[in-house]
């Protein structure tokens, strides 16, 4: 068991931040051998339960759950900040011949490898993530995640028209390949599989009509795809699928909207499609850095609010433009003045980081076991240093309330914050 003394952040099944300047964080492993979180909360109140046991005391730090990354490619990590016009002309120039070379599997496991050393520097213990369509690109990132024992979710891209040669699959093979790849990793240690049609324009009907069978066969398997991210990208499977009510619609047409479906983007809604979100179940996967990079809009989180449907955050690295949380938050929390209407304010901090651990685990299914540090959680977890900067030591040293301390990481937090990223008590990076 170990016992740590720090300032301690969760949250509350409401949402509610919950903060304990001096805190106690207790974890142990299950009876499977897994590390959780057993106690949490104050030290005055916990600490008399422990007495004897060994106490990791950390001044001056702030234990936090691992941030929740519900959108992003590995086979994009280094497609970051390549600059388009918009969506269809960086996937045809940048990304579609960059993750062409995911067939090589050496290179694969090696990006695998830089992809999941960014995430935990960067303080992201769970992610929902891209592979592309090469089966090996799968095994490469489930077997790199399976090796640090990382929560990672990911599936091979199905695209079977309106792609280039290198990365356009074959209808039958690809459902085939996902199959296999369902059995071999759904569901092993931490590792779960999702069926990945990377978005109508490039699938068959024939395609889509199998990963939907797939998804009623495995229920408890994610989907993952991308919707209503781009003006154009909309015209264009407005006019391949005409029967269909809208873009979102073309899913719920090939039954690929359902609970543990996470779709990317959801920019160009209307108040339909935010029903059919709720009504399935299916989530949004927010990715404010990619929008505002690729210029493809603003998410509408009132909207979102109003008719009451899942959502949570995510970098959508290579679109996005950085595997920081903190950036990601901070440039949810402009794209959030958008369309506010209370006094201008945009989301509080407290929500923005709600929004990319125990919010986004909750979107994923994934409540009460990844994303927050209440008792039962997996205890993925990071020990963040909020002097970690000059001005970062000043500006939260003034702080006088949690709001105006998370505000103060939010602004001015990066990876440097990230002092060290524990899981199963392994602790990662470079400061560890
Ligand atoms: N739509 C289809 N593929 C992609 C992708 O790789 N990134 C983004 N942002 N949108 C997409
Ligand atoms: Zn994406």
């Amino acid at each position: 068991m170990h016992v740590y003394r720090s300032a301690l952040l969760r949250f509350a099944d409401d949402g509610t931040a919950l903060y304990d300047e001096d805190g106690l964080l207790a974890v142990g492993p299950d009876a499977a051998g897994r590390q959780r979180v057993l106690a949490a909360g104050a030290w005055r109140a916990l600490a008399p339960q422990y007495a004897g046991v060994p106490v990791q005391h950390l001044p001056g730090r702030i234990l936090a759950p691992g941030f929740v990354d519900m959108h992003v490619h590995f086979p994009q990590t280094d497609v970051i900040g390549s600059p388009a016009e918009g969506l269809l002309p960086w996937l045809e120039n940048y990304t579609f011949p960059h993750e062409a070379r995911f067939t090589d599997a050496a290179y694969a496991q090696q990006v695998a490898q830089v992809f999941i050393d960014e995430l935990l520097r960067n303080g992201v213990t769970t992610a929902l993530a891209f592979a592309t369509s090469h089966p090996v690109s799968v095994d490469a990132l489930m077997g790199a995640a399976q090796q640090r024992q990382l929560r990672l979710v990911t599936g091979k891209v199905l695209q079977d028209r309106h792609s280039p040669d290198g990365v356009r699959d074959r209808t039958e093979e690809s459902l085939v390949d996902t199959e296999a790849l369902i059995r071999r990793w759904h569901g092993v240690d931490r590792l779960g599989y999702a069926i990945t049609p990377r978005f109508a324009p490039t699938s068959t009907p024939e395609q889509l009509r199998g990963a939907g069978e797939l998804a009623a066969r495995y229920p408890d398997v994610w989907i993952q795809s991308h919707v209503a991210e781009n003006r154009d990208e909309i015209r264009w499977a407005r006019e391949l699928f005409p029967g269909s009510r809208s873009y979102l619609g073309v899913y719920d047409d090939f039954g690929l909207m359902r609970e543990r479906a996470v779709y990317a983007h959801c920019i160009h809604f209307d108040d339909e499609d935010r029903a059919l979100m709720r009504a399935t179940g299916a989530v949004a996967a927010v990715s404010p850095t990619s929008n505002l990079f690729l210029g493809s809009g603003f998410f509408d989180y009132a909207g979102a609010d109003r008719v009451g449907f899942g959502h949570g955050l995510a970098s959508d690295v290579g679109g996005g433009t950085s595997f920081s949380p903190f950036h990601t938050m901070l440039a949810a929390y402009y794209v959030g003045r958008e369309g506010q209407t209370k006094q201008g304010l945009s989301l509080s901090p407290e929500r923005l980081w709600w929004l990319h651990t125990a919010g986004a685990a909750q979107a994923l299914g994934l409540g009460g076991v990844v994303g927050n540090l209440q008792p039962g959680c997996e205890a993925d977890f990071l020990v963040l240093n909020p002097a970690a900067t000059p001005l970062l030591a000043r500006k939260t040293s003034q702080a006088s309330n949690l709001a105006e301390l998370l505000f103060a990481l939010i602004v001015l937090g990066d990876d440097r914050v990230v002092e060290q990223t524990v899981i199963s008590q392994a602790k990662y990076g470079s400061r560890a």
